[in-house]
Parts: C-alpha cells; structure tokens; sequence
C-alpha cells in the first residue's frame, strides 16, 4: 500500500521537482491533495500532473485523505503548518530549513514524538548516488582517515520583488541558512559532527537585507577541517558546486553532484598508504579515476524513504534529528559571524 501524500506550497520547488518526480518515479508514495495559498498555482500544477484534489485551505488538505504532509512553503510557514499537520495527526516531511529557529525545530520535534508520528526534514542531497558512494567510501576506508572536506553552491539571485528567501524575517537567512544549510548537512553526514564553526557573511553585491555571501569553517569531532562556500552573487554557470573530501589515502572530488538533479560528475583517487615524503612534489594529473552512476530522482527517494519509515518502520537519515542539528550549526555560523570567534557546538 502506498503512503498518500498531501503537498502545503505546491507552486515553487513542490511544483518544479517534488511532486512531478514523485508521481513519475515514487514507488511507496502517492500524492493526492496540493494546497497554495495560490489559488492559480495550485490549480496548474494539479493539472500538470493529474491531481484533482487541489485546495488553498489547509484544513481542506487534511480531509483529502492524506496519511503524511510535505510542507514546501517560505519558511516562516513551516513550524505553524507542521505543528498544525501534526496536531491533524499527519506525518510531515518539511522543507529546509526546518523552521526559523532551534526552539520552533525542538517544538516540532517534541510534539511529533508524543504523538507517535514520523516527521522528516528534506535533505534531499543525501540521497543523491554519488552522496552514498561517497558514504560507503569513507566507511570502507578508501579514503583513509577523512582530514578536509569542501562543499559549494552558489547561484545568481538578485533582488526579486516579493521573494521571501531576501527578507529575514520570512527566511531566516540568506546563502548560509538556505544553500549552506544543504553544505552543511552533507559535509557532517561524510565527516561526523562538527564541533567548532567560524564565519564571514556579507551582502556584497545585492541590495537586500539578508547575506549574499557567506564562507563558513568547520572543526569535525575526528578533527578534520571544513570549509562550506555560499553566494547568491555567482552566475550559475561560472560555479560547479564542487564537493571535496580529503583522506590520508586518497580524495573524492565531485562537481554538480550538490544540486537538484541527482547527477554529477565524480572522480576517486586513492592508494594503499601515504606513502614516503616526495621532496620533488612533481605529480602526474592523471591518477583519478572516474566513476559514472546513474542518476535517481532525488525527490522520489527522499519521499520514499519517509514512506518506508511510516509504513515499515523503517527509520531514514533525514528524521528530525538531521534538521535539528543543522539548524543548530547554521545559527552558531550566524552567531561566529556576528562575534566575529570560533563558537564551539555541542
Ligand atoms: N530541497 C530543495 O531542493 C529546495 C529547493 C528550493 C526550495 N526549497 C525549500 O522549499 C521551501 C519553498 O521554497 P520555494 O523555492 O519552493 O519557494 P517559492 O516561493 O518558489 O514557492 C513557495 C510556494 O508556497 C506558496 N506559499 C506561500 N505562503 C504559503 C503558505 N502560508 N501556505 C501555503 N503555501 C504558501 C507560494 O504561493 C508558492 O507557490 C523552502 O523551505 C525552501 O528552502 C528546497
């Protein structure tokens, strides 16, 4: 039996990505009622995809039969509409970030327990192929010891009329908390648990109140170092969205595969020990080796994956706890910003 799904803010990236991917690719997922506050949108993207039930009240959603709620609206949205899902009884997986801040997210949390329901955060980077290739190498040692980790996502975006993400108070933050956040989460997922954070931001180029530029480093547990870069002052095409992570054997180097397309390009090297001390450092430019996956929908396997946590049990890596955290890091990277010191995170 597939899980039934209702969307809340189905005219942006629910439109875009997540309902049409779901409804083309989701095997334990099926969605059956959308609601917008915009009454046009959440009307085109029903037709696009087949889906009568469309709605801008969301109390309506929660009659239309839905088991579990994906939340996609701004982000101010989030902890009202999932507390309000959850008090209907329903399952949520929310958009990143989880709320506006750590007392909403723990709240959110708190109540999901006591009601005995799943709710998840949509980090839906960590089910790119490439990401869990990359789990599996660390975990296998091909790497050796993990010491240095990058990930990047920049992009273009300039002062819209309207758009939430560029007021504070309707997204909490600019590049950091909505591209970082992403970064973020996937360095700690490869590396472990960051432990101190240090931070510039700045609004550089675009004349809005939020950052548009923003440089964040990383102490892990294990001691490894970070760094996770985010501007919304890069043309799109000029950045690559590189992911790095260096070991003591080898390194993995990704371009595109942090994104929204599940694809990428990924290159590997590794050698069996660090070997002597080369005083000549010349290096041969060859020694990578690339690997080719095949894409998978980013989206359906993320909303899949909560359905198999309703339905079977089965607990993925993106429960609450995941969004908790982040939230947790990105607001020590505000306050290191701010104070401008390391803030340690426990
Ligand atoms: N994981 C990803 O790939 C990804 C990508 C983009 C955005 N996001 C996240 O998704 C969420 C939405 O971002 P977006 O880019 O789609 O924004 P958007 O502004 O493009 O779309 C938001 C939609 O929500 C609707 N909306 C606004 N207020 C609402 C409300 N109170 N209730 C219901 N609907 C409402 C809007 O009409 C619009 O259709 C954010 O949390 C954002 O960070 C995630």
């Amino acid at each position: 039996m597939k899980v039934k799904w209702g969307v809340i803010g189905a005219g942006g990236i629910a439109r875009r990505r997540t309902i049409p991917e779901v409804v083309k690719h989701a095997q334990q997922s099926t969605i059956v009622s959308l609601m917008d506050v915009d009454r046009a949108a959440v009307k085109e993207t029903g037709e696009s995809v087949g889906i009568s039930h469309v709605t801008t009240s969301i109390d309506e959603l929660f009659k239309g039969g839905c088991d579990a709620v994906y939340i996609a609206s701004p982000v101010s949205a989030h902890f009202e509409q999932g507390m309000a899902a959850l008090e209907a009884g329903k399952h949520v997986l929310v958009e990143k970030p989880m709320a506006m801040t750590l007392i909403e997210a723990e709240k959110m949390a708190d109540f999901a327990e006591n009601k005995g329901l799943k709710l998840g955060i949509a980090f839906m980077m960590r089910y790119s192929v490439y990401h869990q290739a990359i789990r599996e190498m660390i975990e296998r040692g091909d790497l050796g010891e993990p010491v240095s980790g990058r990930a990047q996502l920049t992009c273009w975006f300039p002062p819209i009329p309207g758009a939430w993400r560029q007021v504070k108070s309707q997204g909490g933050g600019g590049a950091l908390s909505d591209m970082g956040c992403h970064c973020i989460d996937l360095l700690e997922w490869f590396l472990g648990e960051a432990r101190e954070v240090a931070a510039f931001t700045g609004t550089l180029t675009h004349d809005y109140e939020v950052e548009d530029a923003s440089t964040v480093l990383l102490r892990f547990a294990s001691g490894a170092q970070g760094m996770v870069d985010n501007f919304f002052n890069v043309p799109d095409q000029a950045s690559r969205n590189v992911l790095e992570i260096y070991g003591t054997k080898g390194a993995v180097l990704c371009q595109r595969t942090i994104g929204q397309d599940g694809g990428g390009e990924m290159e590997v090297f590794s050698q069996e020990a660090g070997g002597g001390y080369d005083a000549s450092q010349v290096r041969a430019t060859d020694e990578y080796k690339k690997i080719v996956l095949e894409p998978a929908s980013l989206y359906a396997r993320e909303v899949d994956a909560m359905s198999r946590w309703i339905s079977e049990g089965k607990k993925p890596p993106i429960s609450y706890e995941a969004g908790i955290r982040n939230i947790k890091i990105v607001e020590a990277c505000y306050q290191a910003a701010e104070e401008k010191r390391v803030i340690p995170v426990s």
